[in-house]
């Protein structure tokens, strides 16, 4: 049985410097090796410089956001085939900030899946739901619906993504889901995507929301956790670096 690596992935979002982003990357690469894959979602403007940093390098790169079109009049947004020439490996789709904040459906966030797998780049899709979903006892529910869009879209594609479970009352509050709290979704999620590929057990399901350098070993130790996806605690060097190595 082939090994399956790890994935840690750091989600910059809206912050960053030239000078912000060497110190990070400077401080991330002198870390390596890693025992687990590991990549950072930089904004946009800095994705040159972050592959030009990263080149040589184990780290992977990638976008928080990618268009669902191909080209053509749709200003501000940003194609799969763009993201591509910039030796993306990875990009977020469907962060529940997009969903929140843009109006991103589960359909669009279907399409840009596609878009970017059709470009050779590995969506991580985001799922998760809200405070009120989970007290109403909807969480399972949610999360279905949101991955079925992608199911439905990708069809036999679905084996070559990668999803992240982030609970939204976690994300940016310091608030974790414990352990068996993110074990019970992910098991669910597993069990959708094992109903639409034999790839499922292969695929990586990570977790997101507040996660740690003293709260990543034990997330990541439950059986269908393969990593995480780090926000607040990818700006920091050694913290990042810390779950990347509580990761393998
Ligand atoms: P957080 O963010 O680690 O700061 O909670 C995670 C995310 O939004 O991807």
């Amino acid at each position: 049985m082939s090994v399956k690596r790890k994935l840690v992935v750091g989600n910059w979002k809206m912050h960053g410097s030239h000078a912000a982003n060497a110190e990070l990357l400077q401080g991330v690469l002198s870390a390596q090796p890693f025992g687990c894959d590991v990549a950072v979602c930089v904004p946009f403007p800095y994705l040159s410089e972050v592959a030009v940093t990263l080149a040589k390098g184990p780290l992977a790169w990638g976008a928080q956001d990618v268009s669902a079109h191909e080209q053509g009049a749709y200003t501000g947004e940003v194609s799969a085939a763009m993201l591509a020439e910039f030796g993306c490996r990875y990009v977020l789709v469907g962060h529940s900030e997009r969903r929140a904040y843009h109006g991103e459906t589960d359909q669009i966030v279907a399409d840009k899946a596609k878009a970017a797998l059709a470009r050779g780049l590995t969506p991580v899709v985001c799922v998760g739901e809200t405070l009120a979903q989970r007290e109403a006892g909807e969480t399972a529910s949610v999360v279905k619906r949101q991955l079925s869009a992608v199911v439905h879209a990708l069809t036999h594609c679905i084996g070559e993504i990668v999803v992240a479970y982030e609970p939204v009352w976690a994300i940016g509050t310091g608030r974790t889901a414990s352990p068996e709290q993110a074990q019970e979704v992910h098991a669910l999620l597993r069990a959708q995507l094992a109903a639409a590929t034999p790839q499922a057990a292969q695929m990586r399901l990570l977790y997101g929301g507040s996660v740690k350098p003293d709260n990543a070993a034990i997330l990541f130790g439950q059986p269908d956790i393969d990593g995480g996806l780090i926000g607040g605690a990818a700006l920091k060097a050694a913290d990042f670096v810390a779950i990347a190595r509580a990761a393998g």
